[in-house]
């Protein structure tokens, strides 16, 4: 187990289109378990592997704590419904800014054998996947903040 840097907005890492997993080897097996010890550490509920600096199409999600979930080379089949709260990323410490995405989502991706499965998701989990994989693509949450990307401290103190 190993917890690895986290990279942040401006590294150029985070914007470049992540490589297609084609088979599982030592390596890629060594990085999903660095990936969900790297993500708990940061007490977040979800980590692309372009956070790590690796640009392969691998996503850790945990939304409860309790429910560890892995997705690689994920698509997204259906969406509907909307939903909007504030989001917030690892690789944006210390900010959150409001974003709508869909309540519902359906995935088909590859488990670590690269036996394909499909997935549905709602609320949390829906937003936590269309996150992630945003991040797969080289995209940020920032670029579709309504409004303005706040401290979360800010927020803190006005609760
Ligand atoms: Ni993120």
């Amino acid at each position: 187990m190993a917890i690895r840097n986290i990279r942040e907005i401006g590294d150029p890492v985070l914007y470049k289109t992540c490589k297609t997993v084609k088979e599982m080897t030592d390596r890629t097996r060594e990085l999903i378990d660095d990936m969900f010890d790297t993500m708990y550490d940061a007490g977040g509920v979800g980590l692309a592997a372009s956070q790590v600096g690796i640009l392969k199409r691998i996503i850790v999600i945990d939304v409860t704590g309790e429910d560890p979930v892995m997705l690689i080379n994920p698509v997204i089949l259906e969406t509907s419904g909307e939903q909007s709260g504030n989001e917030a990323c690892l690789s944006v410490p210390g900010k959150t800014g409001m974003v709508t995405r869909p309540n519902y989502v359906k995935i088909k991706a590859y488990d670590m054998d690269l036996k394909p499965f499909e997935m549905e998701g709602t609320e949390l989990l829906a937003r936590a996947i269309c996150h992630e994989l945003e991040h797969l693509e080289g995209h940020l949450y920032v670029e579709k903040v309504e409004g303005e990307l706040m401290n979360v401290s800010d927020l803190e103190e006005e609760e």
